[in-house]
């Protein structure tokens, strides 16, 4: 199996290259070798590298960003994944789309599962939204893969920062009405090892299972790590940024559960992944 990876250098590439199984190839560049957003160097890489399967996990990820410079976040998620979609189509690769639970607006009072109505409140859920509808469009054989709120041990993420604040600062501030799946990128990486096993296309939620508030994620990972720093809960309204997150974007696994497979609750991928990055850590 031969599998090119956009995105090769953030938290979903890396962990799908650690955790290949056997027998499987993965060729995995960043930006700087495989910039989406130029098509006609896209497809060469493609006609070289002649993949089964294209797993896109490269994007503009950075949700304020994408609100201050909505040019920016479009070209590389909606157009970016247009060619990406049409690369894979004329090439005969399934294509496997990263997308979020960014989608949704966030006030439903249940998890969202794979079918609900898509009605994203800031650029970045626009922008990958539109990225969901080029792949459908363009790729048949196709899986999207919705996810939230990933980490891994190294990454620009919310793991990484709140123990990077916890050494700079005694108390914290940290907003307790937004919800989510914390989702630890290795155990997604493996869901999405099993899923391409089967040609079962379509639209999936692959998460940890469970679901945490911003406060309620960073207690626990404070508890883990055996770092005392007073966490105090405050509403988003106090917490100024340029991208409004949806209050609950909590998503279900319904449709990869029917196949059989689920990830492991957020409290036991964490530890897994605070006890990986401490063995990683120098002496
Ligand atoms: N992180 C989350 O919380 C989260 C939540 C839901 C969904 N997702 C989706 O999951 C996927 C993977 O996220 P992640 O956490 O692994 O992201 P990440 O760590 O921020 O990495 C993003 C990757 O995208 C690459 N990239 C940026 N611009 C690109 C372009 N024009 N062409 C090709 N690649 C480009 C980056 O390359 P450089 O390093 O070279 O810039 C980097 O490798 C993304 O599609 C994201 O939308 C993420």
């Amino acid at each position: 199996m031969r599998i090119l990876v956009t995105g090769g250098t953030g938290q979903v590439g890396r962990a799908l290259q650690r955790l290949a199984p056997p027998g499987y190839s993965i060729v995995a560049p960043g930006s700087d070798r495989c910039d989406v957003t130029d098509f006609d160097a896209f497809i060469r890489l493609v006609a070289d590298e002649q993949p089964d399967v294209i797993v896109h996990a490269g994007a503009m990820t950075d949700v304020d960003g994408c609100e201050r410079d909505p040019e920016r976040a479009f070209r590389i998620n909606a157009t970016g994944t247009q060619h990406v979609a049409a690369a894979a189509q004329q090439f005969g690769a399934a294509l496997v789309y990263l997308s979020t639970n960014y989608v949704f607006d966030g006030e439903a009072a249940e998890p969202y599962h794979e079918f609900a109505e898509r009605r994203p409140i800031n650029v970045y859920g626009r922008s990958k939204l539109a990225g969901e509808e080029a792949v459908r469009a363009i790729a048949p054989r196709h899986y999207i893969v919705r996810t939230a709120m990933v980490y891994d041990e190294t990454g620009r993420n919310f793991v990484n920062t709140m123990l990077r604040a916890a050494a700079e600062r005694p108390s914290l501030t940290v907003v307790a009405d937004q919800r989510g799946n914390p989702t630890y990128a290795g155990d997604l990486a493996a869901g999405i090892y099993r899923l391409i096993e089967q040609p079962a296309y379509g639209t999936y939620h692959l998460v940890n299972e469970g679901s945490a508030s911003w406060y309620e994620w960073a207690t626990e990972i404070f508890r883990l790590a055996e770092i005392e720093t007073r966490v105090e809960p405050i509403p988003a309204a106090e917490w100024h940024r340029a991208a409004r997150p949806p209050a609950n974007g909590v998503l279900a696994n319904t449709a990869a559960a029917a196949l059989g497979i689920t990830l492991p609750p957020w409290q036991d991928a964490l530890a897994r992944c605070l006890a990986r990055r401490a063995a990683l850590q120098p002496a």
